[in-house]
């Protein structure tokens, strides 16, 4: 049967990888994949991570199965993240939180229970988005339709558009959202944007989906919710999806939460047996190790202090490469604006680069960026800037 097969194509982000790992040119520069890099340019083991491991590897008693939603106290640590201490959400019983394989995990498990639950929803996503989320809710047999968000010619959000757009989905339709360091655009709303696009959904009777794979990469860990805390105090029902991953350098450990908010600890529960169905017949449940970790961490006080230092730490890195990418570029002869990169956050910025530059700096200079022109700013050391700037400027 197999013999029939046509080869699937290679996924555009992770086979970029793929390819710059066989690429043998030593000075070769990779801002592809979203993956936070630091001035060494490796993925570092955080160093809150590897006290918490030493400590959890010798308590250790059982690898007995967790419950379908993970451990109790890892969905508390998540709400507490998303919500705040005192929120009401993080102590009501009205958030639900089921630990999930990463984040792409938890959009999964969400994606089966709208399927399951409202199976005629379509997701509204903004245009662009990250590459997989079509992917993940194509998967899941939901259906998809785009709202307009960001224009690469102005580098700015298109936000009536993005009102007039959402004016066009029908009562319990779902709304993706982007928590914060919108992935590939790196511009986020305002505060009042939030305000009229949370006021809007409530309107309109739909059900936002929060997408929160960056916490701590924009402008602080507190600052990065201020959007889902809007929505929240506008809306009854949202699901939220959030991602250990970068935050906690968990990538590998494939560490994330699914959280539920309903009306009342009663339609939370009620709706939360849906997801559990939804994960018994996916992974049936989650893997410990990512999650005892966030655990370990959050619930520690040095650990915790000395992970908010490490991420902002990985914020301040990312910000600084930002500025200094702008000027190095000014340095080498580049006289295009490229200052709208400072403005943006998290790892990504669209660098209005075309295809065709994209392909040149690939070909000729080793250095690879996903086709769309998305950087991945993470990737950019002070060793390595001046080649990358001065690249540039040849294909620009
Ligand atoms: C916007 C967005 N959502 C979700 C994810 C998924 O993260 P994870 O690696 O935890 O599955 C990513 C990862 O790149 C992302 O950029």
């Amino acid at each position: 049967m197999y013999e029939r097969l046509e080869m699937a194509p290679p996924d555009a982000i992770l086979g970029l990888t793929e390819a710059f790992k066989k690429d043998s040119n030593p000075d070769k520069i990779n801002l592809g994949v979203g993956v936070y890099k630091d001035a060494q340019g490796e993925t570092p083991v955080l160093e809150s991570v590897k006290q918490a491991e030493a400590r959890i590897i010798s308590a250790t008693k059982t690898k007995g199965y967790l419950p379908i939603p993970g451990s109790a106290e890892f969905g508390a640590v998540t709400r507490e993240l998303l919500f705040g201490k005192d929120h009401v959400l993080t102590t009501s019983g009205r958030a639900i939180t089921a630990h999930t394989p990463g984040g792409t995990g938890a959009l999964r498990v969400a994606s089966d229970f709208v399927k399951r639950c409202f199976s005629d929803a379509t997701i509204w996503m903004s245009a662009p988005t990250w590459a997989n989320h079509p992917a993940v809710f194509g998967a899941a047999g939901l259906k998809t339709a785009e709202y307009p968000y960001y224009d690469g010619a102005t580098q700015s959000i298109v936000f009536d558009g993005m009102l007039e757009g959402l004016g066009k989905a029908a009562r319990g339709d779902l709304v993706l959202l982007h928590a914060c360091c919108h992935n590939p655009s790196g511009k986020d709303l305002s505060l009042e944007q939030w305000r009229q696009t949370a006021a809007l959904i409530k309107e309109r009777g739909l059900l936002p989906l929060v997408d929160f794979a960056y916490q701590g990469f924009g402008d602080g860990l507190e600052d990065d919710a201020a959007g889902l805390r809007i929505v929240c105090d506008t809306v009854d029902e949202l699901l939220i999806c959030s991602s250990y991953s970068k935050n906690f350098g968990l990538y590998r450990d494939r560490c994330g939460a699914l959280t539920l908010v309903g009306a009342s600890a009663d339609a939370a529960a009620c709706a939360f047996s849906h997801v559990e169905k939804a994960i018994r017949a996916n992974y049936s449940n989650p893997p410990a190790h990512g999650g005892a970790i966030v655990t370990t961490i959050v619930r520690d006080e040095s650990l915790r202090a000395q992970w908010e230092r490490e991420v902002a730490e990985m914020r301040d890195r990312i910000n600084g490469m930002r500025q200094l990418f702008v000027d190095t570029l000014r340095e080498v002869g580049v006289t295009r604006d490229f200052s709208f990169i400072t403005q943006q956050r998290g790892m990504f910025s669209f660098s209005g680069l075309t295809r065709e530059q994209v392909a040149e700096l690939r070909s000729k200079y080793a250095i690879y960026i996903v086709g769309s022109g998305r950087i991945n700013v993470a990737g950019m050391t002070e060793g390595n800037m001046k080649a990358l700037c001065s690249a540039i400027a040849e294909v620009l």
